[in-house]
Order: structure tokens, then C-alpha cells, then sequence
């Protein structure tokens, strides 16, 4: 593999099944909007495509019919909505249509370049009479200017000269995917988006919509830049705006359309239209040169931060630059948006957020670019009146429960077993609070943001919780393991509440030790006594041990279960969920993810070591990782065990999920969490950091497949560089004061290079 390809992605495949893969591989999208990446001039009708262009945030609202509604399940549901399709250029070649399933194919290539940040098609056609034409697709979504799409599109003639034609669309009757046997996408048709308004100004061309229920205006606009003289001809109807493009082209001359595309939305601009308009004359200020430039350069930034090099297996290294370009995409970096499971990459999950935005994906933010981190919890702050609402319709009188699944902040999980059980993701979120506190000690956040989410979910605990003479006990909740569902005392829940409760009473002591304590307080109406409560839930929490094994069981009921009958589960019946009714599933041990190993990972010190490698042994019997989740959490604890072969194999699994589709769903997005799993598994697995109340730890390995690896991280105003070759770590302080870290169990001060043998 060359220097270059471990920068790209590329595929020459025209088989269906793949194209669909592909149209998710090849995406672009910077955080606000996503394309999928369809071709432009569309496909055979025999072919299935999910066309798609997506806004971080941007939803309509759907009924939810239950069978059986019982008091408190959701009447609707937010999802990500199919926008405005700006994606149609055909091309006509002295009449003859172009397409890459007519004529012939003399060379196909596309690339997702990430380096440059552009997806790419290459293709030399031979129309079916004989003309033969290079074309060259690029495709951007820019990180420096949200809002833009960019379809750059050149036809260079090999053997022709005379007219050719784009036809390019604009084409505001859209609708979402659907798929009614697999319960990972939206189950029926809905239209979601209705034309309003069809315009032009200044010869750009928009169209406005209105979603049907959440009344969430999206605009579109599009401007046509062409190389030469050329004839235009407008057509419009009442859902579309069709420019026909006629031009002259001579042999071995190269004619190019540049066809800017702006989205806007109400959520983000009061008068989304005339923004479209703004914002597109903002950008036809710049030259499309210079538009890639800021593209590079944007993205130059983010490697020389974020990188993580290994030498000596190229395969991994492009999945991993992958996994890393792809959590940079799919990103939200303002206030009304966050990370949904997919991405925008397509409609898998309905363009939900969930727990896998703190879990997963943001340390990697953390440690790379502190203010996107900021940016995700924020948005968990924003929301906190509707996770109190959320709790008040689940039945608790104090604190707030976030949804499991949402875009604007309710709850949009209709399964409850497996959704809204899932109470832990109030830790999960508390947790990552305050992991963002110590990398960064940034008391004005803990002040006005991190105590108060802390303070709530913790109240949330008191309120789901109950004592048992002297221990504090949760019933009827859901761990992370969706096989196994509404448990009393699940491992992990009762874990991570444990440590939610312990920081909530930490931060208010910091604060009044601060005296920054009494306006939130007083808003709250926190007392001393309902702290020492919270303390003392945390201390008497009863987290389940079996002697007999010295494993941590995942909940009460789990070891007394019948082991799950893998030898006998035919090979084409994982992932379980889509063959088997859930009840049937939740009797048995089996587990879908990491459970209590997460725990494990997460909060390391609660347990002795021999716990955690015997309760490590016992769940990998029995997890199918059903779940995109898990193969990085196994794989980082593997690390954690010393078992580098285990946790190299695990890290295979997880880092090329999408590019070699080992899920076979990745024609419905990317699976966003898994790529945050990835940073973690080099980063918290081979090199073993752990960010403590008490400093940084390293415990780093290497896989005898790599000759080194290396990475960044930016902790406490310092950057720095942490490189692992066969017997040696060196540490670099980059930038920043001096600071003490932690080896292999033993202190060291960093001051400028340290180097370890092992
Ligand atoms: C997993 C959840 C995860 C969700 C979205 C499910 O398959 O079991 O843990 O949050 O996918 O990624």
C-alpha cells in the first residue's frame, strides 16, 4: 500500500450490492449537512439506492402506533429527514445519455480522499456509438463554509467534438427510506417535507420546504458555474428546478460545471430562504481553488491533532484514518446538534443520538479538539429540562432521565426494554462530564454546566433506587447488553450510578469549596443533606460479586439462566435480534455487547484485577457483539488483561467494520460509535492511558504485527506526543507546563522527552 492509499478509500465496483455500501462509503459531510454518495445521473431501475441528504438536527416527527398503549410510551418520535436532492446532473453526449450501465467502461475508479476532504469518480466511457469521454466527479461538503455542497463535474472529450448537455436538477419531492423487516431503519413511507416556495435570484436557484409536523423550514440553493459559452434553458414546476445546460466541446478540450449547492435551515436562521441566498453569494466570493485549499488546510489541522500512525500495517492504518475522518464528519460543532449513530451518512437509527456520543465518541474529541467536546456536552446541558420532563413521565418526582435515542431531547425510543430502560445513560453522560473536567480543570464549566447535570441525574438515582437493609439496590433497568432486559441490579448501571452520585457530592464540595456554589444551589434547592445522601447511596451502592467464580454477575438473575445454545445457532442467524422474538432471547445468557467488561474498562479501580480477567473470560463465551459497540471494549480490556493477541484481533474486527462491511448494514450509515471504539482501542487499550482523578496513566503495549504507533492527546493545556516502538515508550511534552505522568504504575516528570524501556 503506498503513502497515498493509506489517505484513501477506493472502489471500482458497479455491483449492487456494493454500490449501496459505497453510496455510505463515499459520502461527504462536515458535522451540518450530508450526502450520500449516489451518482449523479442515477442508476437502472432494477437497482435499489438510498439517495439522501441530510442535516445534523434537522427532523420531522412521526406517530408511533403501539398495539397496547400503556401510560407513559411515546405518542411520536423525532427523525433525521431526506432533504432537498441537489445530487441529478445527467450528462448528454451528442444525445447519447451517459451512464455506467450502458456503453462501455474503459476505466472506473472513485476515491474518498483524507487528505483533501473530496470524494471522487473517475470514469473514461465509450458511449454506445462510439464517443469517448474522461470524466472527473468531485464532491465536497466544506468544513469551512457549512452550509456548501459542491458537485465539481469536468468532461474531457477523447474523441469527440460537438454539443454536449447537463441536465442538472433540483428536486424538492423527497421521502425517507424504509425498510419494514429490519427494525435498525424506519419501518414505513412517510412524507416528511412539503414545497413551499420555488425562486430565483440573481441566477441562484432555491427551494424552500416545510417538514409536515415539526414545521422546521430546510432551503436549498444552487448556482451553476460553467466553463464556457453556453445555451441555459430553466424549467420549473411545482417540485423542481431543472437547469439544461448546452455547450460546445472540442477534442481533447475539457468542459466544466461547478454546481454550488446551499443548505439552510429555520432551526439555525430565522429567514432560512433569503440565508441560502446570503450565504451562497458568500461563497461564489471564493474561487473554487481556494475553497479546496481551506478544505486541505482545515483538514491538515486536524491530523496534525488528531493522527494516529501505526507502522507496519497498512490495512489498519486506512481504517483507522477512515474511522477518524468519519467521526470529523459526522460531528455536530453547534449547539443544536450532536453525533447520530450513522452519522449523516444515511438513515440507520433514524438520525438518533444515544449514549455513544459519551461513551464512545467523545474522547476522542476530548483528547484531539476540546471544543467539540464542549460542543456534545453542551447540547446534553441544553437538554436537561427535557430529560426532567422525560423523568416526570416515567414517574419520578425528582431529577432528569435523558432519552435513550433523540434529536431534539425527547424520548424517541418505542421499545422501552430496550430503550428507555436503559437508565444508565444518565451515567454515561455524568461520567463524561467529568472526564472533561479533568483534562481540562475547568471550574467555570463544572459551575455552570457539569454540577447541574450532575446534580440531576443524581437525584434521579435516589428516586429509581431503594435500600435493602444497608445496601442500595436499582431495580427494573436495562445495562448496555440489549439481550438481556429490565434487570434488578445490573453491573454496569448500578457502577456507573454509583460513580454519578460520588461526583455529583464531589462537584458540589469543589464548588463551595470555590464559593461558586450558592446561585446553583440555590436554583436547585440542593441541601447538605441531600448531598450526604447522595454520598451515601454511592458508598452503600450494592454492586452484585459471586464468590464462586470471582466474577461481577451482569444483574441478579443472569448466572441462574441457561446458557444460550451457540453450537447449535446456525452461522446465519446472527445477529440474533433479527431472528429471534426478543423474550426468547432475554432467557438465556447471551449477551449482545460488552456489559459489565465495559464497566470494567470504565471504571477500573472498583474491582481487583483477578475479577476483571475472570469476569473478562466468562462474558466472551457468551457475547455474539451483535452490537457495532463491543469488539473495542473487549479489545481494550484484552489489553488491559496483557492478551495483545486478543486484543489485536478484537481491534481487526472493529476497525475495518464499515470498510469491509462486516456488519452487512453498512449500506444505512456508518456506524459512528464503533469508530470512536477504534481511537479507544489504540489509545485506552494498546497504550493503556486511563485520565483519573489523580492524573494520567500509561500502560502501554504493542502487537507484534506493528513496528511502532503513535499518537497526540491534549491534557491540562498540554499537548502530548506518546510514540511506542517494539521495547521502548517515549513521551513528548509538545506544549504546556511540566506535568507528572504515570507508567507502568510508576511516577515520572515530563519536561520535555521521556523515554521507558519495557
Ligand atoms: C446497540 C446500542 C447502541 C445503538 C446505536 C444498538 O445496536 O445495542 O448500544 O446505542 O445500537 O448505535
Amino acid at each position: 500500500m503506498t503513502e497515498n492509499l493509506k489517505w484513501q478509500i477506493t472502489s471500482n465496483s458497479l455491483e449492487a450490492s456494493q454500490l449501496l455500501v459505497d453510496e455510505t462509503l463515499f459520502h461527504v459531510a462536515n458535522g451540518y449537512i450530508g450526502i450520500r454518495g449516489n451518482f449523479e445521473e442515477g442508476y437502472p431501475n432494477q437497482y435499489n439506492t438510498i439517495r439522501g441528504t441530510y442535516i445534523n438536527g434537522v427532523y420531522d416527527i412521526s406517530e408511533v402506533k403501539h398495539g397496547e398503549k400503556l401510560q407513559g410510551f411515546i405518542d411520536n418520535k423525532q427523525k433525521i429527514i431526506n432533504i432537498t436532492d441537489v445530487q441529478g446532473i445527467e450528462l448528454y453526449i451528442a444525445g447519447e445519455r451517459f451512464s455506467l450501465f450502458d456503453g462501455e467502461i474503459l476505466e472506473f475508479k472513485r476515491t474518498l480522499d483524507m487528505r483533501e476532504g473530496i470524494s471522487k469518480r473517475h470514469i473514461i466511457w465509450k458511449s454506445p456509438k462510439g464517443h469517448i469521454v474522461e470524466i472527473n466527479i468531485q464532491r465536497m461538503a466544506s468544513f469551512i463554509k457549512p452550509e456548501l455542497f459542491v458537485i465539481d463535474y469536468a468532461v474531457k472529450s477523447i474523441n469527440y467534438a460537438g454539443e454536449i448537455v447537463f441536465v442538472s436538477t433540483q428536486k424538492g419531492e423527497v421521502s425517507n427510506y424504509f425498510d419494514p423487516t429490519d427494525p435498525r431503519v424506519a419501518g414505513e413511507y412517510e412524507k416528511h417535507l412539503t414545497v413551499e416556495k420555488l425562486d430565483s435570484v440573481d441566477g441562484i436557484d432555491i427551494i424552500t420546504s416545510i417538514t409536515n409536523k415539526s414545521n422546521i423550514r430546510v432551503s436549498s440553493a444552487v448556482k451553476h458555474v460553467v466553463s464556457a459559452e453556453h445555451e441555459l434553458e430553466r424549467i420549473q414546476d411545482d417540485q423542481s428546478l431543472t437547469s439544461k445546460i448546452k455547450l460546445n466541446i472540442k477534442d481533447g478540450e475539457t468542459q466544466r460545471l461547478i454546481k454550488y449547492c446551499i443548505f439552510t435551515d429555520s432551526i439555525r436562521f430565522s429567514d432560512c430562504h433569503q440565508a441560502a441566498v446570503d450565504k451562497m453569494k458568500e461563497v461564489l466570493e471564493i474561487s473554487i481553488d481556494n475553497l479546496y485549499e481551506l478544505q486541505a488546510s482545515y483538514l491538515s489541522s486536524f491530523w496534525a491533532k488528531a493522527d494516529v500512525v501505526i507502522n507496519g500495517d497498512d490495512g489498519l492504518q486506512q481504517g483507522i484514518h477512515f474511522n477518524l475522518f468519519e467521526l470529523l464528519q459526522s460531528v455536530g460543532k453547534d449547539k443544536y446538534s450532536n453525533i447520530a449513530a450513522k452519522g449523516l451518512s444515511g438513515e440507520g437509527y433514524e438520525g438518533h443520538y444515544f449514549w455513544d456520543t459519551e461513551i464512545y465518541m467523545l474522547p476522542f474529541f476530548l483528547l484531539t479538539d476540546k471544543a467539540l467536546a464542549e460542543n456534545l456536552l453542551n447540547y446534553r446541558h441544553e437538554k436537561l429540562d427535557a430529560a426532567r420532563e422525560n423523568a416526570r413521565i416515567l414517574g419520578h418526582k425528582k431529577g432528569a432521565l435523558y432519552p435513550w435515542r433523540t434529536i431534539s431531547g425527547s424520548e424517541c425510543s418505542a421499545y422501552f426494554p430496550s430503550g428507555t430502560a436503559q437508565y444508565h445513560i444518565n451515567a454515561d453522560i455524568a461520567y463524561m462530564f467529568v472526564q472533561y473536567y479533568f483534562v481540562t480543570g475547568d471550574l467555570d464549566f463544572v459551575e455552570n454546566k457539569a454540577a447541574e447535570v450532575l446534580f440531576e441525574t443524581a437525584r434521579l438515582w435516589m428516586d429509581t433506587g431503594h435500600y435493602v437493609g444497608d445496601s442500595f439496590r436499582i431495580d427494573a433497568v436495562t445495562g448496555p447488553d440489549e439481550y438481556t432486559c429490565v434487570v434488578n441490579n445490573n453491573y454496569y448501571t448500578n457502577c456507573m450510578a454509583k460513580y454519578n452520585l460520588k461526583w455529583a457530592a464531589k462537584f458540589y464540595e469543589l464548588l463551595k469549596d470555590n464559593n461558586r456554589l450558592d446561585s446553583l444551589a440555590d436554583r436547585l434547592e440542593v441541601t447538605e443533606e441531600e448531598v450526604r445522601e447522595w454520598q451515601e447511596a454511592s458508598e452503600k451502592m450494592y454492586l452484585p460479586y459471586d464468590e464462586k467464580l470471582d466474577i461481577n454477575p451482569q444483574d441478579d438473575s443472569f448466572l441462574s439462566k441457561a446458557v444460550w445454545d451457540f453450537e447449535n445457532t446456525p452461522k446465519d442467524h446472527y445477529p440474533l435480534l433479527l431472528h429471534y422474538h426478543p423474550l426468547y432471547i432475554y432467557r438465556y445468557q447471551v449477551c449482545k455487547q460488552a456489559d459489565t467488561v465495559l464497566a470494567h474498562f470504565l471504571l477500573e479501580d472498583e474491582q481487583k484485577l483477578s475479577t476483571i480477567k475472570n469476569s473478562y473470560e466468562y462474558y466472551e463465551k457468551i457475547t455474539t457483539h451483535d452490537s457495532s459497540l463491543s469488539t473495542c471494549i473487549f479489545s481494550i480490556v484484552a489489553s488491559k488483561l496483557g492478551d495483545i493477541k486478543k486484543a489485536y484481533d478484537y481491534f481487526m474486527q472493529t476497525t475495518r467494520l464499515d470498510l469491509d462491511n462486516v456488519h452487512h448494514n453498512t449500506k444505512d450509515g456508518i456506524h459512528t460509535a464503533n469508530m470512536g471504539g477504534t481511537y479507544m482501542g489504540m489509545v485506552y487499550g494498546f497504550a493503556g492511558l486511563r485520565i483519573k482523578e489523580q492524573g494520567i496513566f500509561f500502560n502501554p503495549i504493542i502487537p507484534e504485527q506493528w513496528e511502532s504507533y503513535e499518537f497526540k492527546i491534549c491534557y491540562q493545556e498540554r499537548t502530548i506526543k506518546v510514540h511506542i516502538s517494539k521495547n521502548q515508550c517515549n513521551f513528548t511534552l509538545l506544549e504546556g507546563k511540566e506535568l507528572k505522568i504515570n507508567v507502568y504504575g510508576k511516577e515520572y516528570l515530563l519536561n520535555n522527552d521521556l523515554m521507558i524501556n519495557f
